[in-house]
């Protein structure tokens, strides 16, 4: 299944994917999740914000087990974040089939929409709209790089805009969910274990900052009479990573926007955005509150502590084979469900150089099989 996947949304020049929610890649992703819960029997329904549920059994008779990711990359990703959660969710599927198993609760494989943010800036936009924590008007009217807004891009797709929102009806099907997701660090790589559980994710936000100055001539404007934004952009990044290490935090500035973009002038506006997230909320918001000094800040989203549900947790580590616990710095679909009081978990396969977000995002095959085994186990214990 990754060898199916590894051709769609990748970026020959670099071998990274690109894959933004409701791209030609994505719809094409789409329909590959259809294709393989066709194959598989499964009775697949998109929900009102744009997620696949692949069913086995009816959810509307009894709350089910679900298990699965997202399809959607950052630009110039790598081929696991998300996909090898959806993947293994087939294949531990597959597992639990072949040992004749049958499920005394329904057992969902989701596909949550735009999980990165790549295209709208928003992360988890699927499931912080299923679960009503983000605005569906907000989510709506944010722009992507070509200043069309999600509605648009929306009904282009063939979407009905108006329906998105929070979705009981959805939900209530979710009795439990449990994400596998490649690690993003080298936490199981000390550990020396092939799989993980989450014991919890850190809090985290996006903000953006507008330094805006006078777009001027670069050869014939004279030092002082320059208003140059780069300048206090170029501070606050410098800050960012001082502030951040002084609260003990991580502080990325990933993303930029000049304007006009010329070689030869003075711009007239930076955009950058800052992405902050630590152990402590108090830590991460001191951190944002002193770079936020006379520039004007829009916060884009922020996400909560989640600390997944400790009984679950447990009972995921003790069928994933004693696997050790451990928290984590990268956002999840399972962390907005977890929030919104759905009892979630998840398994992280090992990252031998525990990088992410880039192409050289890896999981060793052995590895992701020990994930898919200790997947299925996890979902025979939760489905009986
Ligand atoms: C999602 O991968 C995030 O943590 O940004
Ligand atoms: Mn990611
Ligand atoms: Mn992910």
């Amino acid at each position: 299944m990754l060898d199916e996947l590894a051709r769609i949304g990748r970026d020959p020049a670099t071998n990274g994917y690109v894959r933004d929610a409701w791209s030609a890649a994505d719809l094409e992703l789409r329909e590959w999740f259809r294709g393989e819960a066709g194959r598989r029997g499964l009775d697949v329904r998109e929900d009102r914000n744009g997620n696949l549920w692949a069913w086995w059994g009816d959810p509307s008779r009894r709350p089910g087990v679900v298990t699965g990711s997202h399809l959607d990359s950052v630009r110039q990703g790598g081929a696991f974040d998300g996909p090898l959660g959806v993947v293994s969710a087939f294949a531990a599927l597959d597992v639990l089939k072949n040992r004749n198993f049958m499920p005394g609760r329904p057992l969902g494989i989701a596909c949550f929409s735009d999980e990165e943010g790549a295209r709208f800036g928003v992360p988890c936009m699927g499931s912080r709209l299923l679960t009503g924590v983000l605005d569906p008007e907000r989510a709506l009217g944010l722009t992507d790089d070509e200043g069309d807004t999600l509605a648009e891009v929306m009904a282009r797709a063939g979407r009905e805009p108006r329906a998105v929102g929070r979705d009981d009806e959805t939900l209530a099907m979710v009795g439990t969910f449990v994400e596998l997701h490649v690690e993003q660090g080298r936490g199981l790589v000390e550990l020396g274990s092939p799989v993980g559980v989450a014991s919890a994710i850190w809090p985290h936000g996006r903000w953006r900052f507008d330094f805006l100055g006078e777009a001027n001539h670069a050869g014939t404007t004279r030092l002082v009479d320059r208003d140059d934004p780069m300048l206090p952009f170029a501070r606050m990044v410098l800050a960012a990573r001082e502030t951040a290490a002084a609260h003990g935090v991580v502080a990325t500035v990933g993303k930029v926007r000049v304007s006009p973009n010329n070689a030869n002038a003075v711009p007239g506006s930076v955009s950058a955005w800052l992405d902050v997230r630590g152990a402590r909320e108090q830590d991460v918001r001191a951190v944002v509150g002193a770079l936020a000094q006379g520039v004007a800040v829009s916060e884009e989203s922020w996400t909560p502590v989640v600390d997944f549900d400790a009984a679950l947790r447990d009972r995921v580590a003790k069928v994933a084979g004693d696997a050790p616990v451990l928290p984590t710095g990268a956002g999840h679909d399972a962390g907005i469900l977890a929030s919104a009081g759905v009892p979630s978990a998840m398994v992280f396969v090992r990252n031998p150089t525990g990088v992410s977000h880039s192409p050289q995002e890896h999981a060793e095959p052995g590895d992701c099989e020990a994930g898919v085994v200790a997947l299925a186990n996890v979902l025979e214990d939760l489905c009986h």
